[in-house]
């Protein structure tokens, strides 16, 4: 590494390395956060880095977290979602990650 050379790092790609995570990180697993049914403290920043880490770590970071989690879990809680396609989304990458035509799903209430 020499003075005034650059450096970046892609999140895409940081979050899909088998090296930084582990041989099966491409497989849905979301017990793997979870340590005696409850979620363990979030990961490194460094390790994890969509909201920056160190000195410019997102200040919004805690606030969207949360936002996330109550938006996905009062959705899954109210609704079931099916997806229509077979086969697995095509995404392309602009400032957010988005699926290619779209994700036709069907959404069903839920019966408590
Ligand atoms: C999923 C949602 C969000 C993501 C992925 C995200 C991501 C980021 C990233 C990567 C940075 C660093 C930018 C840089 O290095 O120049 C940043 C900075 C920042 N974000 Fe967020 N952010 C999110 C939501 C929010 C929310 C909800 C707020 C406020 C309520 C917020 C407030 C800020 C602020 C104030 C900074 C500047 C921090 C500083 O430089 O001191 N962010 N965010």
């Amino acid at each position: 590494m020499l003075k005034g050379e650059r450096v970046s790092y892609n999140v895409f790609a940081m979050g899909r390395m088998e090296t930084i995570w582990a041989p099966d990180c491409s497989e849905f697993k979301p017990d793997r956060w979870l340590k005696d049914g409850v979620f363990v403290d979030p990961e490194s920043s460094f390790k994890f880095p969509t909201f920056q880490a160190g000195p410019r770590i997102c200040l919004g970071k805690e606030l969207a977290e949360i936002q996330m989690k109550l938006i996905a879990s009062h959705l899954i809680y109210h609704f079931q979602f099916t997806m229509q396609e077979k086969n697995p989304p095509m995404t392309y990458r602009s400032i957010v990650f988005r699926v290619r035509g779209g994700l036709p799903i069907r959404v069903h209430p839920r019966t408590h």
